[in-house]
């Protein structure tokens, strides 16, 4: 942006921006007033070939290689697993992913919703409601369930926090030994199965990486209590579907709420569109919230300007 009293002399910081869940028009308000003048284009653009920084969700592959100036890549969001599928994002330059205190909110918000919707039967009583049926569901002890996070980290804590504070018996689960008040914790794929051991509601905020792949499977299913509820606000690939789908219909489990899929959009064949066990959600749980996440971004752009170590810079070998 041009701004009143900008020095003629001194080159603007370019950004080039790639995304479809937020806006160049956006992200030139949220973060006007935060840097020295800068300018925001369309990194796909001729003008975005010589950009400093890039701030991105999702880009093409190739993206960055018509880029020799850029000095960072700060993403729009908290997942980077299409970057590290793509071999021609440059390594040698920071990659920083957004660690958004207000994403961590809505995506527990979405969490509490989808799991308190499934202890105190809302499918059941909308159902009801509809053929004007007044009846009584055994309601469930109110504090009853045992909640399973699979991911402790920035937001994994904060959702198992939250559970823990509604009077829910609440353990966690992470790469690496965590610790957090009240919540049970485990690590590593050798503690799994007793993390697993009788849950009713399973959350995922993992990353994507090798080892969460497939991490929700028919072994991990047959370890939960029976009729249990999976959430997955993570990344699709950690649910195998053919063996979620048969979970459902064998009863072991009672449902599921999806906000992320192997394949996004979900493909308009795909049997979870109309399961009616399965909630479907469009990848909604936590948008990136430009005036949230300003602070941050300005910070990491001011970082990669002067060549000094960004925050939340992401660790290509450990894949987030
Ligand atoms: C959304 O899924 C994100 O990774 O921020």
């Amino acid at each position: 942006m041009t701004r009143i009293g900008h020095d003629q002399n001194r080159p603007m910081i370019r950004i080039g921006f790639y995304g479809t869940a937020s806006d160049i028009a956006q992200w030139e308000e949220s973060l006007d007033g935060r840097l020295p003048p800068f300018e925001i284009v369309e990194l796909m653009s001729d003008a975005g070939a010589s950009c400093d920084v890039a701030l991105v969700w999702a880009p093409p592959r190739d993206a960055f290689t018509r880029c020799p100036n850029l000095r960072g890549i700060i993403m729009q969001g908290q997942g980077v697993d299409h970057m590290m599928r793509d071999d021609t994002v440059p390594r040698d330059i920071p990659l920083v992913r957004l660690i958004d205190p207000d994403m961590a909110n809505a995506l527990s918000h979405w969490a509490i919703l989808n799991a308190l919707d499934f202890w105190r039967d809302g499918a059941a009583y909308r159902d009801q409601e509809q053929r004007r049926v007044w009846q009584h569901i055994p309601q469930r002890p109110a504090t009853g369930a045992k909640i399973g996070i699979l991911g402790i980290g920035a937001i994994g804590n904060v959702i198992a926090r939250r559970f823990a504070a509604l009077g829910f018996e609440v353990r966690g689960y992470a790469r690496t030994p965590r610790s957090i008040e009240g919540v049970a914790t485990f690590a590593g794929s050798d503690q799994l199965a007793a993390f697993a051991d009788g849950l009713d509601i399973v959350v995922s905020v993992l990353p994507l990486t090798p080892e969460t792949t497939g991490i929700m499977n028919a072994g991990f299913f047959g370890m939960l209590a029976d009729g249990a509820f999976i959430i997955n606000g993570g990344r699709g690939p950690q649910v195998d579907d053919d063996d979620l789908l048969a979970a459902l219909d064998s009863g072991k489990l009672g449902g599921a709420a999806l906000d992320v899929f192997a394949v996004e959009p979900l493909p308009q064949d795909h049997p979870f569109w109309t399961h009616p066990k399965v909630r479907v959600w469009p990848h909604v749980a936590a948008q990136t919230n430009a005036t949230s996440a300003a602070e941050q971004v300005a910070a990491a752009i001011t970082a990669m300007m002067d060549g000094s170590e960004p925050a939340n810079r992401v660790d290509w070998s450990r894949g987030y």
